[in-house]
């Protein structure tokens, strides 16, 4: 029996990128699909090109090879069906977390009062209700994780792009974080691609795991865990499977273990 392969959203075709036209190419022609609704998380050792990629698929970099495609769309520029959250945290200081969430859209309108409730919305969701009107600087570092999610969700995007956003945080709080972004993106039918140097992490949110080496995608794996994730699940044999086999991808160690027996 044939599987029929899903429909890509989110289409990258032969895409490269070079930073400089003599220099080397840091997204090095990767064809890689994602289906509407799905969760993909990219793995790779630093300097391999992950924000580069991700930043290709927002439409923040035009790739200087190949093309992106969102639902059907050739990228001409930056995505306005995508929310981003950067790797480096990015809210504003002197605005609240209310204003943070809200600069999607200040940065094009004077936002309405439906903008002000959906940002509030999004505020309680991700657990900062009380929150709303402090300065990220009174805020820890987790709470600004969280605003820069609920910025990224802001207007319901169609593709979220997450670059190590839980990085800085702590194991607990990053499992919970994990569960609100799974929650969220199951609510709205996101479709996400999403940046982690945690194995843990990016087996339990995604359906397919890539692995990035220089440039290219060298291994992608379908995480057949089922949904809504569980926080049981990673005990689960099959998941403690999952994080070795990639692991061992990217150790180089999948060559060694593939060799035939002497
Ligand atoms: N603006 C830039 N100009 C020139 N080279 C860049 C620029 N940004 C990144 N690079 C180079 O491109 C390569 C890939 O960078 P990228 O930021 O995509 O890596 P990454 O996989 O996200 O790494 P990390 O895990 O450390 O965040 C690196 O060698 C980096 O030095
Ligand atoms: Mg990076």
């Amino acid at each position: 029996m044939s599987i029929e392969p899903k429909p890509g959203f989110v289409t990258i075709e032969r895409a490269g990128y070079r930073y400089d036209a003599a220099g080397p190419a840091v997204v090095d022609a990767i064809d890689w699909t994602i289906p509407r609704g799905e969760i993909h998380c990219l793995l790779g050792r630093s300097g391999c090109g992950k924000t580069t990629l991700l930043k290709l698929a927002a439409g923040l970099l035009m790739p200087t090879e190949g093309a992106i495609r969102i639902g059907g769309e050739a990228l001409a520029g930056p995505s306005p069906r995508a929310g981003f959250v950067f790797q480096a945290p990015t809210l504003l200081g002197w605005l609240s977390a209310l204003d943070n969430v809200l600069l999607p859209i200040s940065l094009k309108r004077r936002p309405a009062v439906a903008d002000e409730d959906e940002a509030l919305d999004l505020l309680n969701r991700v657990g900062l209700a009380d929150f709303a009107h402090r300065r990220p600087s009174a805020l820890s570092g987790g709470q600004q994780s969280r605003v820069a999610v609920a910025r990224a969700l802001v207007g319901n995007p169609d593709l979220l792009l997450l670059d190590e956003p839980f990085a800085a945080l702590d194991a607990l709080t990053r499992e919970e974080l994990q569960d609100d972004l799974l929650r969220l993106c199951a609510l709205n039918g996101t479709t996400a691609l999403f940046v982690t140097h945690d194995i843990g992490e990016a087996v339990y949110l995604a359906d397919t795991v890539a692995v990035m080496e220089a440039g290219r995608i060298t291994h992608g794996r379908r995480i057949e865990l089922a949904r809504p994730r569980h926080r049981d699940m990673r005990y689960a044999p099959s998941f403690i499977a999952a994080c070795r086999e990639l692991r061992d991808v990217m150790d180089g160690a999948a060559t060694v273990s593939r060799r035939p027996a002497a």
